[in-house]
């Protein structure tokens, strides 16, 4: 059961001009979440903005009870997010979705995200690893100064290959490409990724043709974030055009077996 909560905020940390990383104490949210959970926050007490906005979980500290999230700035809500200052109360819910990474059946896993994408997967990176799983991991930028936690993926990863589109840091070209041939060489049983839509539409597509089992994690814009105002909704790939099918990625995602949404 998701929990509201004024959580206090503990640590702030500005990565990028647009990009903060924020922990908050939320013992009872941290306890009861799994890899792939997001919370969602009311960034203000005003009527505007009035929706909360949701955010991946990006890390877990079980010990301390600390739950940290990273978020890019965009518009108003994640703007005045950003001002928060440590000693705030932060109103969030959460854990939010049903449908979260499930990991435990595979040995080589290869986790692949890009962009702001790849927040939630640290999560996922650092369980599977601590659970002995092989863990490869592919990230993507589109060039150097969009670089992020490198290091922090370095530390959860088995192998890390870090691509740029343009070539100015890591590898060029695609994660997808580095992902591929890793597949041709036998390395890798299951796909989990989470970044803009075209890579997981790509990814999508590698894990049919190369009858992987792949999991993926959709951001759908969402209002109410509990399954009540059909805001999120995702076409189910056995729907028919006469027959529309839809899942709520609030609710029944945000991550889905590849094989069963159509994006
Ligand atoms: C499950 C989930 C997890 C998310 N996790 C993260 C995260 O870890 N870090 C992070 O930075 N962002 C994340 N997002 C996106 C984040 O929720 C939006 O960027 C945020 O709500 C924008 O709010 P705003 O008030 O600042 O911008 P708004 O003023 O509401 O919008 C600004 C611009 O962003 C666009 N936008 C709003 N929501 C989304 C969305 N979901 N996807 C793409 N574009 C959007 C709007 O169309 C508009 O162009 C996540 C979204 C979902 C659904
Ligand atoms: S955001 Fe309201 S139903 Fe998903």
């Amino acid at each position: 059961m998701p929990e509201v909560l004024f959580a206090e905020l503990v640590g702030k940390q500005q990565l990028k001009k647009d990009l903060f990383k924020f922990s908050i104490k939320a013992p009872n949210i941290v306890k009861n979440s799994k890899p792939g959970n997001f919370i969602e926050i009311r960034v203000s007490e005003q009527t505007e903005p009035f929706l909360r906005r949701p955010i991946s979980i990006y890390n877990l500290d079980r010990v301390n009870g600390v739950l940290e999230f990273i978020f890019q700035v965009k518009g108003k809500g994640t703007e005045i997010l950003s001002k928060k200052e440590i000693g705030d109360l932060i109103d969030v819910v959460g854990p939010l979705g049903y449908g979260t990474f499930k990991y435990e059946d595979y040995q080589n896993i290869a986790v692949i995200g890009g962009g702001i994408g790849i927040f939630p997967l640290y999560e996922l990176a650092k369980c599977a690893k601590n659970d002995n799983e092989n863990v490869n991991t592919y990230i993507g930028f589109r060039n150097q100064d969009l670089v992020v936690l490198e290091e922090e993926f370095k530390q959860v990863s088995n192998n890390l290959i870090l691509t740029t589109d343009d070539g100015s840091y890591g590898k060029k070209g695609f994660a997808i490409n580095f992902l591929e041939e890793d597949i041709n060489n036998g390395k890798i049983d299951s796909i989990f990724a989470c970044g803009p839509l075209p890579m997981l539409k790509a990814v999508q597509k590698l894990a049919e043709n190369k009858n992987i089992p792949c999991q993926i994690s959709l951001e759908e814009k969402m209002a109410c974030g509990l399954g009540v105002c059909l805001g999120c909704a995702v076409k189910t790939a056995s729907s028919s055009k006469e027959n529309p099918e839809y899942l709520h990625v609030c609710k029944a995602g945000p991550v889905f077996n590849s094989k069963d949404v159509e994006i």
